[in-house]
């Protein structure tokens, strides 16, 4: 057992993902109830830890009521990292070593350790602070899926229930107008809430980074379901997905942004079969709002068990999922390693064994 601890923190950081607050309460809890250590949120991610002016004391009550609530209670930031952080002095613009302050404010607070939820960027920070001493654990979070030491990241269940819905809403309706419906959902690089979504949502083609495809076999998927009566299309859009070099008619694409490439593909689509298509992009849907059962008891073991690891002195060390069980890997282990869709895996044979196309075969 660790000894001497007294006081930890806790900091959210990078995109909010459905289940921090479920995290911070399991964490709140345990480490009030079982441990008897006073907990102090530290807000706004790191920053909180440069500028702690409103870090707060986070007791039973102050958690309370917070476990369906999406967001985070305090606070987050996907910008700023304090070993190199730009803004501006006498209107220049300088980068910024804060890591020593930061240190020195955790001092301040009087924080023995620190749990720091959140993506691979967030942990990879923690992960410096580590190496230079503070006594830090990591809880993954991302609604992208894409973290290889766990087998999955709460956040991720909740955005693809939003993105199922989705798609059964834009089922009645392309199938009432005859047309190409093309859902573009988030993910970064990985396609995990494109392949998963789709399976469930019964999509027809599913677009992924992982997978190159072309407009022609798109547009081919959709000519045999036409030819099958099926006169409508449901085609999902990974953010990441790679454009082909060309589109339909042989004209190279304009470079797109996420939120802007199932717009590129329907177009080229349109081009080259004169069907009515029509694009939603559903974003920050996929990340606000209350977390799906699933999120809030994944996020409340890991709030608890980030609680343990700092009762047993594991510091450095990420909480994780790994066949069922929660468990723990160095964060070193942990970060800069992305978890990406195998394109040989089951999901995708199944997802083609019940006829989805990924748009690289006619
Ligand atoms: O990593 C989570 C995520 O929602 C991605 O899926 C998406 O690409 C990105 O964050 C959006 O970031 P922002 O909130 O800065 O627009």
């Amino acid at each position: 057992m660790a000894s001497g601890i007294r006081t930890i923190g806790v900091s959210t950081g990078g995109g909010d993902a459905p289940g921090l607050n479920a995290v911070i309460r399991g964490l709140v809890r345990a480490a009030v109830n079982d441990y008897g250590w006073r907990v102090v949120g530290v807000t706004n991610g790191f920053d909180g830890l440069i500028w702690p002016e409103h870090a707060r004391e986070l007791t039973e009550d102050s958690v309370s009521g917070i476990l369906p609530r999406g967001g985070t209670i305090l606070g987050t930031t996907n910008r700023g990292n304090p070993f190199s952080y730009h803004t501006t002095e006498h209107g220049q613009p300088v980068v910024k070593d804060f890591s020593g302050l930061c240190l020195e404010n955790m001092k301040r607070l009087k924080m023995d350790a620190l749990v720091v939820i959140g993506g691979d960027g967030t942990l990879s920070i923690a992960n410096k602070f580590f190496q230079l001493g503070m006594k830090v654990v990591g809880v993954p979070k991302t609604i992208d899926n894409d973290l290889s030491a766990t087998e999955v990241t709460f956040g991720f269940d909740t955005a693809l229930q939003v993105a199922t819905d989705a798609l059964d809403r834009l089922h009645t309706t392309a199938e009432s107008h005859h047309r190409v419906m093309l859902l573009e959902v988030m993910g970064r690089d990985a396609g995990w809430i494109a392949l998963h979504a789709g399976i469930a949502g019964g999509a027809h083609v599913i677009l992924i980074p992982e997978i190159p495809f072309t407009i022609e076999n798109i547009v081919e998927k959709i000519r045999q379901r036409e030819l099958s009566r099926k006169k409508f299309s449901l085609i999902v859009v990974a953010e990441g997905a790679k454009l082909p070099p060309k589109d339909a008619l042989g004209k190279p694409f304009p470079e797109t942004k996420p939120g802007q490439l199932a717009n590129a593909i329907a177009f080229s689509i349109c081009e080259a079969t004169g069907r009515e298509t029509r694009v939603t992009v559903l974003g920050h849907i996929q990340r606000g709002g209350s977390p799906s059962p699933f999120d809030r008891i994944l996020a409340t073991r890991f709030g608890v068990h980030a609680a343990d690891l700092i009762a047993q002195g594991e510091f450095g060390k990420m909480v994780c999922l790994r066949c069922g069980k929660i468990m723990a890997v160095p964060l070193q282990e942990a970060i800069g390693v992305y978890k990406t869709v195998d394109a040989t895996s089951d999901y995708v044979r199944a997802a083609r064994g019940v006829g989805i196309s990924f748009g690289d075969r006619s």
